[in-house]
This record gives C-alpha cells, sequence and structure tokens, in this order.
C-alpha cells in the first residue's frame, strides 16, 4: 500500500473529559465496537481513581497493564484508529496537555447532569490552542440531565466554540426514548443494554413524514419543533469549519448503555482529520514528506525496580519507520537504531516492523530520551507545539541521606525528563524547588525515588504562587529583576529564565518594573527563541 493511502487511512486521537463523565466507559465500548476486547471490564484496569495517592501508585505498580493501555491501536471499516490514552487525575493534566500535542482531533465527553465541569473547559483551551478538530459527546442521557438546549448554550459559551448538533435526543433520564439523527433522519430507539447490540433504527422521510406520529404519538410534535428550533437556530454542519477548530458538532447517547457510540464510531471515522502537517523548527513537515521523522510526547517508567527501562512514546509524523534502520537524535546530535520498538494493539504490545504517520510507537529508552525530542532520517528540525505549562504547586527539595546525593540527582533528572514534574535552579544559592500540577505527584515523586534509585528527600512548602518563563531582547530588559528579585529568579532543566513569584502582586509589580520582558506561563519544549544564555 503507498504511503499516501497508509495516511488517509489513520486517525489519532484522544478521548478528554472531567473526571467521571465517562471517558473510560466510552473508551470500553469503542474498543468493543472494533472487536478489539470481548468483555466489558477490561480498560477499567486503567483508571486512576480519584482518591488516595496510594490508589494511585497500585495503580501504577501495575504498569504493564498501563502501558499497553496508553496507546489503543484497533482497525474499524478500514481505518486504523489510534486511540491515546490521557490520565484522568487533574493532577495529571500536563501528561494530558502533552498528549494533546500528538493527536489530530479529540472527542470530548460531557456528563448531560453535569455539563461543563471545571477540567472540561482546561482541556478545551488546550485544543483550542492548537485548533485541534473536537467532536462532542453527551453522555449520560439515561439520566434526568439538563435541557439539551441549555447544555449546548452552555458549551458554547464556556468553551468558546461554537457547536452543530448532528443529532437530536426525545426525552431524558426514564423517559428518554432515543435520538434522531438531523442529517440520516434517522431515529435510533434507546434500549438499555451493556453489551454491543446493533442500535435499533428506523428511517424515516424527514420529520413531517407521519410515520412519526405512529411511532410517537404526542411525542412527534415536540420532536418536529425541537428540529425545527436546532436547524433554524445553527448553521448547517460545515465540515471545513470543524477541521479547523471553530465548530464542534454534537452528539448525544449513553456509554453505559452503549447507545449513540456506533452513531459517534461511524461519524467520527468519516469526517476526522488523518495526520496533517505539522510545525517544526524549521517550517512545516507534511506526513508525506518523504523521510521518517516523529517526536516523543510521553515517557513511561517500568515501576519495578529490577527493570530501569522506561517507554518513550513517540508520534510519527513523516515518512516510514523501520525497525533496525538508524535514525537521527535532533537535541543529542547522534544516530541511533531500534531493534525492538513496540507497537500497541488494543491490550497488548507487540513488535513493530514499520509505523506511518499517525502510528506511536514504543521505544525501549534508558534515559536517552527527553519529552519534545525528535527523531529524524538525518535532518536537524525539531517538532514543535509540546507544552510546557508553569507549575502549580511548589516545594523546595531538600536531601533527606547526604550518602545518596548521586542518587537523588540521577532520580530527579529521570523524572523530569519524564515530565513528572519540574525542578527550578534558584540563580544566587542552590535551592532546588520542584513545581508539579498537584499535590499527588510529590507522593508519586517521593515513592519512584525511593523505590527506583534509592533515595530519600523532603519536600518542603515555600511560600510561591507562579512560575514564568522571562523572555528578553536586551539584558538592560531585566536589570531591575536581577538587581532587585534577584533571589526569586530560577533557572529551569533547559537554562531558561524562570520567575518565581510570590505572590499575584508581587508578579504584577514585577512586570511592571521590567516592562520589556516577557513574562510566559507556558512554553514549548523545543521553543528556540527562549534559548537564553544563563545570565548571571
Ligand atoms: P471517567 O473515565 O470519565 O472518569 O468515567 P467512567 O467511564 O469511569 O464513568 C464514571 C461513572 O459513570 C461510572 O460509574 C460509569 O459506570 C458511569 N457512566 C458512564 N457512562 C454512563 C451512562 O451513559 N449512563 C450512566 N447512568 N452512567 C454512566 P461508577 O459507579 O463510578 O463506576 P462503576 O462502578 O460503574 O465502574
Amino acid at each position: 500500500m503507498s504511503i499516501l493511502k497508509e495516511i488517509q487511512k489513520r486517525k489519532t486521537f484522544a478521548i478528554i473529559s472531567h473526571p467521571d463523565a465517562g471517558k473510560t466507559t466510552l473508551t470500553e465500548k469503542l474498543l468493543l465496537y472494533s472487536g478489539a476486547i470481548h468483555i466489558a471490564g477490561a480498560v477499567k484496569s486503567n483508571k486512576i481513581k480519584k482518591t488516595a495517592a496510594s490508589d494511585f501508585l497500585e495503580i501504577e505498580k501495575q504498569r504493564g497493564i498501563s502501558v499497553t493501555t496508553s496507546v489503543l491501536s484497533f482497525d474499524y471499516n478500514g481505518y486504523k484508529v489510534n486511540l491515546l490514552d490521557t490520565p484522568g487525575h487533574k493532577d495529571f493534566a500536563e501528561d494530558t496537555y502533552r498528549t494533546l500535542s500528538a493527536v489530530d482531533s479529540v472527542i470530548l465527553v460531557v456528563d448531560c447532569v453535569k455539563g461543563v465541569e471545571e477540567q472540561t473547559e482546561k482541556l478545551m483551551r488546550v485544543c483550542r490552542m492548537r485548533k485541534t478538530p473536537v467532536i462532542i459527546f453527551i453522555n449520560k442521557m439515561d439520566r434526568e440531565g439538563r435541557n439539551p438546549v441549555e447544555l449546548l448554550d452552555e458549551l458554547e459559551s464556556k468553551l468558546d466554540i461554537r457547536v452543530r448538533p448532528l443529532s437530536w435526543p426525545l426525552g431524558m433520564g426514564a423517559l428518554f426514548k432515543g435520538v434522531y439523527n438531523l442529517y440520516k433522519n434517522t431515529f435510533a430507539f434507546f434500549v438499555s443494554s451493556k453489551q454491543t447490540v446493533e442500535e435499533d433504527v428506523q428511517i424515516f422521510d424527514g420529520v413531517n413524514d407521519p410515520k412519526l406520529d405512529d411511532a410517537f404519538g404526542r411525542n412527534a410534535e415536540k420532536l418536529r419543533e425541537d428540529v425545527a428550533l436546532i436547524n433554524g437556530v445553527y448553521e448547517d454542519f460545515d465540515i471545513e469549519k470543524y477541521l479547523s477548530g471553530e465548530v464542534a458538532p454534537v452528539f448525544f447517547g449513553s456509554a453505559l448503555n452503549n447507545f449513540g457510540v456506533k452513531e459517534l464510531l461511524d461519524t467520527f471515522v468519516s469526517i476526522a482529520p488523518s495526520p496533517r502537517k505539522r510545525e517544526t523548527t524549521q517550517g512545516d513537515i507534511e506526513p508525506h514528506h518523504k523521510h521518517f521523522s516523529g517526536f516523543v510526547f510521553k515517557i513511561h517508567a517500568n515501576l519495578d525496580p529490577k527493570h530501569r527501562d522506561r517507554i518513550a512514546f513517540l508520534r510519527v509524523c513523516s515518512g516510514k519507520f523501520e525497525r533496525n534502520t538508524f535514525y537521527h537524535h535532533v537535541r543529542l546530535n547522534r544516530d541511533m537504531k531500534f531493534s525492538n520498538p513496540a507497537s500497541f494493539m488494543a491490550q497488548t504490545k507487540s513488535l513493530l516492523e514499520e509505523a506511518f504517520p499517525g502510528d506511536v510507537i514504543g521505544l525501549y529508552d534508558s534515559g536517552t530520551f527527553t519529552i519534545g525530542d525528535t527523531l529524524t532520517d538525518g535532518e536537524s528540525f525539531m517538532y514543535k507545539g509540546v507544552p510546557r505549562f508553569s507549575p502549580e504547586v511548589f516545594r523546595e527539595l531538600r536531601n533527606s541521606d547526604p550518602f545518596k546525593t548521586k542518587q537523588l540527582e540521577k532520580g530527579i533528572s529521570h523524572l523530569t525528563d519524564e515530565g513528572l514534574a519540574q525542578m527550578f535552579t534558584q540563580n544566587v544559592g542552590n535551592r532546588k524547588v520542584i513545581g508539579v500540577v498537584g499535590e499527588l505527584q510529590f507522593d508519586v515523586l517521593k515513592y519512584r525515588l525511593l523505590h527506583e534509585f534509592g533515595a530519600s528527600c523532603e519536600f518542603v512548602p515555600i511560600n510561591a504562587h507562579k512560575a514564568c518563563w522571562v523572555q528578553f531582547d536586551d539584558k538592560k530588559d531585566v536589570e531591575e529583576l536581577f538587581h532587585i528579585r534577584s533571589h526569586h529568579l530560577y533557572y529551569d532543566k533547559n537554562n531558561k529564565l524562570v520567575y518565581l513569584a510570590e505572590s499575584e502582586y508581587s508578579l504584577r509589580i514585577a512586570m511592571e518594573k521590567n516592562p520589556k520582558a516577557r513574562f510566559l506561563f507556558s512554553i514549548e519544549h523545543n521553543d528556540q527563541t527562549l534559548d537564553l544564555e544563563k545570565t548571571a
């Protein structure tokens, strides 16, 4: 098969949601439909519960399972679908943001009872930043939820995206009858079932078809009114607007009851984008570019202390990857070959011979990769767009065992490469500050430092509100910062200057006093414009 055909066949996406909206359930139903798994409950093992760190660690101990479920590839209707898993827990949100850099589209799951929740908004902000096409699935229609029109309004106002329902529900909760497909004029009758059953579907000749009265009695009029309202208010669905991230098509269903899932999957494979061009430090690279290239967006450690190896997940962006071939590690300026790259097929991991744009490869790594690294066929560009965000929680790192200093340094270096945390080193003095997205990560860090590296440490609370990267053109632009706020200046792992503000107020003052400096709350792993020399 030609490489173009291989590219067109691939749909690489992620499912995102606020915890509990139904992401895991929907993932499982998609896999059941594709025939990739045969039993319900198979995906649950990957679920990071929302409770205590101990639960997380217990689950993480079973990494064997979670590594393979990080990517779920399956074939459906002639397409090769790559579903990249994202952690449900908000403390690991940064991992999700990075995974979003490796997909071509997303399905957003919203709970019809709860509507748009905090995590939904944050995730959508990242999607909007990259203009990622989004399909919305309003889940749990078997429950007494909010009015669908209100839900659509809330999606538009809180997520700042235009929506276009492609189907419309009749009733909800105990009175939920099913959904009317606004384009195919079919009605799928709701049947409560946890198995994969063919949906009970009836075709109509538009909403004015008298057969509608036979099927729904008095409810037929309500459906006609609703459909007229929807078609009057919302513009016709325009696939180009979906592909450019302006409009999100909306479906209604119930993942638990396997209702509306097939319709979602069928539409997804027919409209979701195949791999497209991606931005690099040397301009855009098309997927059909004749040479192989890709980037690492996730690193997964093996928690078994006997096996320190990790798996670097690489998204193929152009050309064809082949096993046992030398490729160029751009950051290290070194050629490497991979004799046992892995591919992921639903629940199993197997040796991979070749891969195409859109595919994700697992590369065994003993510490050569860090997030954002690019592999090419000799070219020296690096992929952009893998984000690093300002952490939310900061603690000072203190070594508890001076005889294990080396182990601690090594451990921290490994774990920051994985993207589990960021480390900032003070400009004057030697204070080391660890920044993470959520408290839970400190427990995980501590556990892993001890069990994998034999290092013990304390994380001491400090007075810090926000870290932002400081960009400037001339040293004079940051003179005030270096003179007055020197103790709050740090360097990140890549020697980029960071201002660690104690409060919102001190951040505002620093910005006012250094008007020519740029204070950034997120940067890209490979943003070369930010490569500032260590100044002090
Ligand atoms: P998440 O991955 O987004 O966190 O959500 P998950 O799929 O785990 O679903 C969260 C809860 O919502 C689960 O119940 C799940 O069974 C339920 N759920 C998912 N889809 C639907 C639906 O369409 N209708 C209804 N009524 N419930 C749905 P749980 O009690 O927390 O877990 P479990 O005991 O069922 O595993």
